[in-house]
């Protein structure tokens, strides 16, 4: 009978075999490398704005977080500040800056400044900033140190895995009211297990699972 396949075939068969294999797996590995990338969560990915508004400026000033961001502790949106707030200074300060004509502008005209988001989560979750802020989540544990920021980049994910997180335990988290935007707080792994669980008691933070892993809780 005719020889079908060369005396090499076999070992031809197992290299192409084994490198379909590595080929899948090096796939596999490449996919998640991705998915982790900066590329896909946007993580440290900052967006170019007009004008360029730097919060590492303006928050050395020291001006709050909510001298803009006013409704952070009392709605679900933090808020974007009004053209009015920036014409506060600017109308004094940089009056005549080139680089703050589309400030100028949207004054004139009543037109609001077109900013690029930087955080957005899809339609179906539900996410509220006053309730977070009220029971003694800092800006910068989600947002991470804006005050160091000339524009602004997402320092998490805000994936579900990251939401959920910090649900199974929040008491890892958790500093005093009055330090909520106070960017460079911190407390030592010490401190914050006593603390945590001082103000899990005092802000009466829902800590039952069923409440804070429930799906409906943040899609509803
Ligand atoms: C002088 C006003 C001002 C102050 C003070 C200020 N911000 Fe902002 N913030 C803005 C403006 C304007 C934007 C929209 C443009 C941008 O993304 O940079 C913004 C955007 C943001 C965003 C991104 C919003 C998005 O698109 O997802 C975050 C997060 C944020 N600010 C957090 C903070 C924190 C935390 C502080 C305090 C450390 C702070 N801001 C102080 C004016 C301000
Ligand atoms: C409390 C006063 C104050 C407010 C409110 C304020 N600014 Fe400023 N801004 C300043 C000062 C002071 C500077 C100059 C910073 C420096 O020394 O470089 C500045 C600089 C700037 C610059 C130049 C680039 C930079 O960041 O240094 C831009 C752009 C700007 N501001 C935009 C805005 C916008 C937009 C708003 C409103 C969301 C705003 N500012 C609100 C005080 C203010
Ligand atoms: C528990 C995490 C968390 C905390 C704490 C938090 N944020 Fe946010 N922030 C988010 C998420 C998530 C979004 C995106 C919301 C969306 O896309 O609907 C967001 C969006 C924003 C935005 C864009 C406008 C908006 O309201 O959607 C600003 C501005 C902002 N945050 C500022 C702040 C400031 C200032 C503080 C502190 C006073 C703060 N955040 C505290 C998670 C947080
Ligand atoms: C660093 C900690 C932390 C992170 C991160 C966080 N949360 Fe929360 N979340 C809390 C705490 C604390 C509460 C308050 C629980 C209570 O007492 O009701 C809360 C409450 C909530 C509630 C309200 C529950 C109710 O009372 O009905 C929703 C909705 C929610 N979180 C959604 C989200 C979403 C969506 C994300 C991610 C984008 C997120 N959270 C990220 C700590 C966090
Ligand atoms: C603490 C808030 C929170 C809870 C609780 C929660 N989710 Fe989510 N979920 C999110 C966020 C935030 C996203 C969006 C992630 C993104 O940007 O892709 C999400 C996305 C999803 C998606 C889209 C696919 C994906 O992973 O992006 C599905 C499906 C989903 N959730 C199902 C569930 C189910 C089922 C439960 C209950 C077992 C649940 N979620 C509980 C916050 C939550």
């Amino acid at each position: 009978m005719a020889q079908i396949f060369r005396p090499g075939a076999t070992t031809v068969a197992r290299v192409a075999i084994a490198g379909g294999f590595i080929g899948l797996f090096g796939l596999l590995v490449l996919g998640d490398a991705l998915q982790k990338s900066a590329y896909v969560t946007e993580v440290n990915l900052s967006k170019a704005q007009n004008p360029p508004f730097s919060h590492k400026h303006h928050t050395s000033l020291g001006i709050d977080c909510r001298y803009c961001h006013t409704t952070a502790e009392t709605s679900s949106f933090a808020g974007i500040p009004p053209t009015r707030t920036c014409m506060n200074c600017h109308s004094m300060i940089w009056a005549d800056a080139p680089m703050l004509q589309p400030v100028r502008d949207s004054w004139a005209t009543g037109q609001p400044l077109k900013w690029t988001r930087v955080h957005d989560l899809p339609q179906f979750v539900y996410y509220n900033h006053s309730i977070h802020v009220n029971k003694g989540i800092g800006c910068a544990t989600c947002h991470g140190r804006v005050d160091q920021m000339p524009l602004v980049h997402r320092e998490n994910t805000l994936y579900m895995g990251w939401c959920l997180d910090c649900h199974r335990d929040p008491a890892k988290f958790i500093r005093p009211r009055d330090k909520i935007t106070q960017m460079d707080y911190a407390a030592s792994a010490g401190e914050q297990a006593e603390l945590g669980a001082e103000l899990i008691q005092k802000y009466h933070v829902n800590t039952n699972d069923f409440r804070m892993l429930d799906c409906y809780n943040c899609h509803r």
